[in-house]
């Protein structure tokens, strides 16, 4: 039997096996506790009968900037939405629906907050999570090209309840966000040349 409960702190403990799959984003211990100190009830994991984890989901909240939340008048004015940062299913316990299970829990608490829509990012050769992902409801919302180190990334897009003109997934009207997104990427290079070689003079330096 499968229970599914809250993301604890010492399940990090345990999730090595499932982390290490090629395919799952590994981040820093720094980003996990952020994660669940803030939004605790948005982290999921499916365990089996003998405690050991079958597979998690980390989640957040983008809350807008735009701070109009709390009117229930505007409520359509905000963009909050959920997040979906790392979802992953023990590969023994693949096919077997919890990616499902995990995934509708997460967009029942967003919709419970009234959030406009979840999304994610995705391998574009990572077909069997697209395919679980269109299967739920989400779609392909932009390509970015140099998301990924080894690969194109997708951001795909949910739509929840109260986004019934389905608005999420409308293109921004300008071609500002494409060249803002570009300029960050031609940005980034540089600065992460910059920090290797200042790792590297350091590791040299402690030498
Ligand atoms: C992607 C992943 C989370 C799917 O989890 P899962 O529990 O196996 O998914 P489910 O059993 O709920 O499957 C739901 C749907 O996903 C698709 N799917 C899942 N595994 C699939 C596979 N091996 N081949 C083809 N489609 C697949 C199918 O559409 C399936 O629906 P169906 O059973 O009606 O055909 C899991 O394979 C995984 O952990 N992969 C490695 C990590 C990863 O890629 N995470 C996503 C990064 S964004």
């Amino acid at each position: 039997m499968t229970a599914i409960r809250e993301f604890a702190l010492q399940d990090l403990f345990k999730f090595n096996r499932i982390v290490f799959d090629q395919l799952t984003e590994v981040y820093s211990l720094e980003f996990f506790l952020n994660k669940f100190l803030k939004y605790p009830f948005l982290s999921e994991v499916a365990t089996a009968p003998d405690g050991q984890i079958m597979g998690f989901l980390i989640g957040c909240r983008i809350i807008d900037s735009d701070n109009r939340v709390g009117d229930t008048k505007h409520f359509d004015f905000n963009n909050n939405h959920g997040h979906v940062s790392v979802l992953s299913i023990d590969h023994r316990y693949r096919c077997l629906g919890l990616g499902t299970i995990l995934m509708n829990l997460f967009k029942a608490k967003l919709d419970l907050k009234n959030d406009l829509f979840v999304d994610l990012y995705v391998r574009r050769r990572n077909a069997q999570a697209v395919r679980l992902y269109m299967s739920l409801g989400f779609a392909i919302w932009r390509e970015l090209p140099r998301y990924y180190r080894d690969d194109i990334g997708y951001e795909m897009r949910l739509p929840l309840t109260r986004d019934v003109n389905r608005k999420c997934l409308n293109q921004p009207k300008s071609k500002l966000g494409n060249l803002y997104s570009i300029g960050h990427q031609l940005l980034e290079m540089p600065m992460n040349y910059l920090v290797r070689l200042m790792n590297a003079l350091c590791s040299l330096m402690m030498k």
